[in-house]
């Protein structure tokens, strides 16, 4: 069987900005159908000196599997300080790309990741 790698395991055993939020800018929700498996990101958006909307603060609270787990970290620690446009453009291949490798019947739990960004993202515009 695929093992996870070094960097997946410690993003598991470690996780960064892991909790939650006391009044976040928006909450991303994202949930997996298949293994019911559920992700509450939580941004603090505030402008940048340019005056540009950017993420100050992100933080997580998962409830699932390792890989999931583990991308929800990383994923926090890739669009922190990113402004918005930049974190529109942020997927689960960048989050992939950021671990290493994912076992193959684990890919399916970086979309987690992406949706919740996806989802608080378009609250975010939603709220304009
Ligand atoms: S098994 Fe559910 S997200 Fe990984």
């Amino acid at each position: 069987m695929e093992k996870y790698n070094k960097k997946v395991m410690d993003h598991f055993l470690n996780p960064r900005n892991m909790g939650k939020m006391q009044n976040p800018t928006v909450t991303g929700e994202a949930g997996n159908a298949v293994c019911g498996d559920v992700l509450f990101l939580y941004l603090k958006i505030e402008k940048n000196e340019e005056g540009k909307d950017i993420i100050k603060d992100v933080k997580f609270e998962t409830f699932g599997c390792a890989a999931a787990i583990a991308t929800s970290s990383a994923l926090t620690e890739i669009i922190k300080g990113k402004t918005i446009d930049e974190a529109q453009r942020v997927s689960n291949k960048d989050v992939e790309e950021y671990l290493g490798q994912l076992p193959l019947i684990k890919k399916h739990c970086s979309n987690l990741a992406e949706d919740a960004l996806k989802d608080a993202l378009k609250k975010l515009k939603d709220k304009k």
